[in-house]
């Protein structure tokens, strides 16, 4: 008998999940508490953008194996049942908000039947999942739970999920173990690293994973200051360091820093667990990480003052980019909105363009202006800022570029293009980390 599978939430994480292990060959029930999204997900839509995910959804749903609905009963008869809710950060505090994980548990455990597990992907402060066990235990004996944490990033979330670098499940018995290994055969088959941990060390494991991913960033952020102030140039640094395959070069993109829903929050309810925990001093260093990653975005509208003689009213800006990164429509903690925000709360006339991210970036900044078309974004701007590293940006013709816009000013905030290119049509060209030109 092939697993029947319950994912419960069905945002980024949910919605790739759910279609992704129908494309493994097991029903799939989604269940979300958003009318509006399931009604979306079920016609084979997804509501973001995420390459790749509408056509294995849509091709899921028609071979009958994945359907949505917003009624978690009809999940009843599932083997596996996986919470993939969000945890944001609270108002007002640096901790995760966990009402969503404790609500999704609360509705699964009563309906879950006897021998099956309810799985955490969610990211979630350590503690979380021996808490939830205990609640699960109070209202449903014959239940267990497992933790099985998620590393796919967006843009990636089909490629990441389908062929994962490696799978944890944190697990408190070998049946639980043997019931994820069934799921995940195909990974297995394929040779993919297994780690089996207990539910605590699973769930360290993804905030770990991503405040390392952070440290990685704000180093070379760190270092893009020092190369300014002393003249050097952070992309060949990087690439020199990045040889040494004990430091390796992938993440070590110097610019505007990390923004998004998970890196920001994540080091932040990690900061605010260890505190809980007694250990604030081991992860001091988080707050430097989030500090260094900050600036970023202050060294960049210093540069944007210096190039504009620190009188920005009225001055046409145009901002390239509103997305956290590129191949995604998510704007949660973007650097490049909330750069193109502070420019506008200065007086200047920001015009942002962005290829996916310009609905939702409307949403957030209604104030700022946007424009369609790359050309309109240009025309008759003052200077221009770079800050989510699309391709189709690196494809811009600097010559004809610079017949569209007032002062052929770059600043380039991801350290993406192709500077002698664009220092060869004439303009004057800046980048956080290599103050050795011009
Ligand atoms: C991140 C992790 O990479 C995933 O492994 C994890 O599963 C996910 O969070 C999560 O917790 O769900 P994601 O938020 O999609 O994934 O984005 P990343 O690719 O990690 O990029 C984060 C930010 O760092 C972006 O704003 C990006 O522009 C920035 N970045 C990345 C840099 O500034 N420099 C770099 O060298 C790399």
């Amino acid at each position: 008998m092939t697993l029947r599978v319950s994912v419960i939430g069905t945002g980024y994480l949910g919605a790739t999940h759910a279609a992704c292990i129908s494309s493994m060959g097991f029903e799939v029930i989604g269940v979300d508490t958003d009318p509006a999204k399931i009604a979306l997900l079920a016609q084979g839509k997804v509501p973001f953008y995420e390459p790749d995910l509408e056509e294995l959804l849509a091709a899921e749903i028609a071979s009958g194996r994945l359907s949505f609905t917003t009624d978690i009963t009809g999940t009843a008869d599932c083997d596996i049942h996986f919470i993939c809710v969000g945890t944001p950060q609270q108002a007002g505090s640096l901790a995760a908000d966990l009402r969503f994980v404790d609500s999704a548990l609360d509705a699964v455990a009563p309906i879950a039947k006897a021998g099956s597990l309810v799985v955490g992907k969610s990211t979630v402060p350590v503690g979380t999942a021996e808490r939830l066990r205990q609640r699960l235990a109070a209202v449903n004996k014959d239940v267990e739970l497992a933790w099985n944490p998620e590393f796919l990033r967006e843009g990636f979330a089909v490629e990441d999920t389908l062929r994962p670098n490696r799978l944890v499940v944190g697990v408190t018995s070998d049946a639980a173990e043997k019931k994820l290994q069934e799921l995940y055969q195909v990974n297995l088959d394929a040779n993919t690293p297994w780690v089996r941990a207990d539910l605590p060390t699973a769930e360290l494991v993804k905030v770990a994973a991503n405040s390392f991913l952070a440290t990685k960033i704000s180093f070379i952020n760190a270092m893009a200051e020092i190369c300014e102030a002393a003249g050097g140039d952070v992309t060949v640094l990087a690439r020199a360091i990045g040889y040494d395959p004990r430091i390796g070069n992938r993440f070590l993109q110097a610019g505007i820093g990390f923004g998004g829903g998970c890196l920001p929050k994540d080091i932040r309810a990690f900061m605010a667990r260890a505190q809980e925990l007694g250990a604030e001093q081991a992860l001091e260093f988080l707050r430097e990480i989030d500090s260094i990653n900050l600036r970023a975005r202050q060294r960049v509208i210093e540069l944007v003052r210096n190039d504009l003689s620190d009188d920005l009213a009225g001055k046409k800006i145009a901002v390239l980019g509103a997305a956290f990164k590129p191949d995604s429509d998510d704007v949660r903690d973007s650097p490049a909105l909330d750069i193109a925000a502070q420019i506008l709360a200065a007086g200047a006339n920001v015009v942002v363009h962005d290829p996916k991210a310009m609905v939702p970036a409307q949403k957030r900044f209604p104030g700022l202006a946007f424009a369609e078309t790359i050309d309109e974004c240009l025309a008759d701007a003052e200077l221009v800022l770079h800050l989510t590293e699309w391709k189709i940006y690196r494809e811009i013709d600097p010559d004809a570029a610079k017949k569209l816009v007032k002062n052929a000013i770059m600043i380039d905030g991801r350290n993406a293009l192709d500077r002698e290119k664009w220092i060869a049509a004439g303009w004057k060209f800046r980048a956080l980390g290599r103050s050795s030109v011009q």
